[in-house]
């Protein structure tokens, strides 16, 4: 891709008129731009594009490396060059994997083999046939996990409450900072508690060290260590080291190296939201990731949803400069998934080193934020409707609740709807006026009142329509995301698979926790030296 595709992306969005006025113009708009796939309808009409610009982007996408990474991809080829790994999580979603093989090993066999595994596992569960070391049925799972270990399976267990089918509740404990583990063990008994150490790698310090204390918290309770191998469970690709902490094989769950951390929701790292929704919803989940799969792989670039998703970013990040990207559900129980696309986007594509080796001469990954409407009305929305600020917003809400209170779900869509209307039309300086004066006040009141209600408009957003929030139309969405993301790393020639940059801080910690707990002191900057002095008080 010549760099020139850049520049002419810029100077391009100089030629785009306002939003309200194209909606004038032409009636037709929302059905021009907008698609559907696999149920969820993608209205796309409220960005900053007309058809020259939109024709533009699409041979953008056709002139990139989209398909040739894609094709790529699914043939097995290490696309994850600096790991010299395949990308193959899409595969794990598909229904029948059985002669799937890769190097010549047979892949498919050992994916049947984990999911016979994991269903009976969450079957023992299920039917209360999984005895703790005292016999007593177990009641609790402790998920340990960090990263891409954790953040897809707090968002789905949260997202499909209403699925929630099992006896067994599900604890997360992520975070290093131990008030997490403490709070979990203090609501739990180990006679009735399995623990599952969600870890690719099993290196991990925050995930390490919380299964330490939990482990401790067995030990304390008087299990030994047959007990505690009866009560541990690992899902990871180092057997090795599971084994060392404990594991006995039989407690195991393979991960492959081919499955990145932040696209294993689909394999065993799945295994809490089986256990949640049960084997079935599961399924479902995987089908519906599967069905946007073929969605994506088929569907010619002006009609696939995840390309055109990719483009408006691409569009609004290289062409506008606009460097941020909200996500906003319009659903309490989808209120993780900003946090979960923020690992998914910020982590795959924050890069500024190309596949090659050579340095970016343009920006990649948006910051990603948001949180669940309407709450964000009251908060953040000021700044979005009337900040100099631009920031794309994708709105996302299911059409049918999962309960019966459906005038105050229309309320929920009316904000939803109102909100990208709102960012879309704006409000003129004479609309403020006239509002101000139909409110009763003098013409002088109204003009130095309306200045301050004056709403530019032109801010760009996505809805996106779910037909329910079902483990099915989950699993859809999320792949959709993924997909978008792949297709953005592609146009900006970036491995999207690999995290480098996260190894920094792991490294830098190290020493620095020497330095706190007394063992050993280095050569410091000043600022960490004397950050190191107050905190130990020396
Ligand atoms: O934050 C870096 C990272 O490697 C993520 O990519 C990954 O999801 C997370 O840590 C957890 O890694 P693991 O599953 O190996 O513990």
């Amino acid at each position: 891709m010549s760099g020139s595709i850049w520049s002419a992306l810029a100077s391009q969005t100089k030629q785009q008129g306002s939003l309200r006025q194209a909606f004038a113009e032409d009636p037709k708009r929302a059905q021009r731009f907008s698609v559907s796939a696999c149920g969820l309808y993608l209205d796309y009409s409220k960005n900053l594009i007309d058809d020259t610009s939109w024709q533009i982007l699409q041979d953008f996408a056709q002139q990139s490396s989209i398909k040739a990474k894609l094709s790529a991809m699914l043939a097995g080829d290490k696309v994850n060059n600096t790991e010299q790994r395949a990308v193959w999580h899409m595969l794990l979603r598909q229904k029948d994997v059985s002669n799937l093989s890769l190097d010549n090993q047979a892949i498919g066999a050992e994916i049947n083999a984990c999911r016979e595994k994991m269903a009976a596992l969450v079957e023992q569960l299920h039917n209360k046939n999984y005895l703790g070391y005292n016999n007593k049925v177990i009641t609790d799972v402790i998920w340990i996990g960090i990263g891409g270990s954790l953040l897809g399976m707090e968002m789905a267990v949260e997202a499909l409450t209403p699925y929630h089918s099992s006896p067994v509740q599900v604890h997360f404990v992520g975070n290093i900072d131990p008030v997490v583990v403490n709070d979990t063990l203090a609501k739990l008994n180990p006679d009735t508690t399995l623990v599952c150490i969600a870890s690719k790698s099993f290196g991990t310090e925050e995930t390490l060290q919380n299964a330490l204390a939990i482990r401790q918290w067995f030990t304390d309770h008087g299990a030994n260590a047959a007990a505690i191998s009866h009560h541990f469970w690992a899902v990871t690709s180092n057997i090795a080291a599971a084994a060392d902490f404990g594991i006995k094989a039989s407690n195991t769950l393979p991960i492959w190296d081919w499955v990145g951390g932040r696209f294993s929701i689909w394999s065993a790292i799945g295994l809490p939201v089986a256990i949640i929704i049960g084997n079935a919803n599961f399924q479902q989940l995987l089908a519906g990731a599967e069905a946007m799969d073929q969605h994506f792989i088929q569907s010619p670039f002006h009609s696939n949803m995840p390309v055109i998703m990719a483009l408006l970013g691409i569009w609004y990040i290289n062409g506008f400069g606009f460097k941020s990207q909200a996500i906003l559900p319009y659903s309490h129980y989808l209120r993780l998934l900003p946090s979960y696309i923020q690992q998914l986007d910020m982590e795959s594509n924050g890069k500024s080193v190309k596949t090659d080796g050579h340095n970016v001469s343009y920006a990649t990954a948006p910051v990603i934020w948001g949180d669940a409407g309407t709450n964000g009305q009251h908060a953040y929305h000021q700044l979005l409707l009337q900040s100099d600020l631009v920031v794309p917003a994708d709105f996302i809400l299911a059409i049918k609740p999962e309960h019966q209170r459906h005038e105050q779900h229309q309320r929920l869509a009316a904000n939803c709807f109102a909100q990208t209307q709102a960012l879309m039309q704006g409000k003129t300086f004479t609309e403020a006026y006239q509002e101000c004066l139909a409110q009763g006040q003098t013409p002088e009141q109204a003009a130095s009142l309306a200045v301050h209600k004056v709403s530019a408009g032109n801010k760009p957003s996505n809805t996106l329509l779910l037909p329910t929030l079902s483990p099915y139309y989950l699993g859809s969405l999320i792949a959709l995301y993924e997909h978008k993301i792949f297709c953005q790393g592609a146009m900006w020639q970036i491995n999207s698979f690999d995290q480098w940059g996260v190894e920094l801080g792991k490294q830098l910690s190290k020493p620095i926790f020497q330095a706190l707990s007394g063992q050993h002191n280095q050569e410091l900057d000043s600022s960490t030296d004397s950050l190191i002095r107050h905190f130990t008080n020396k």
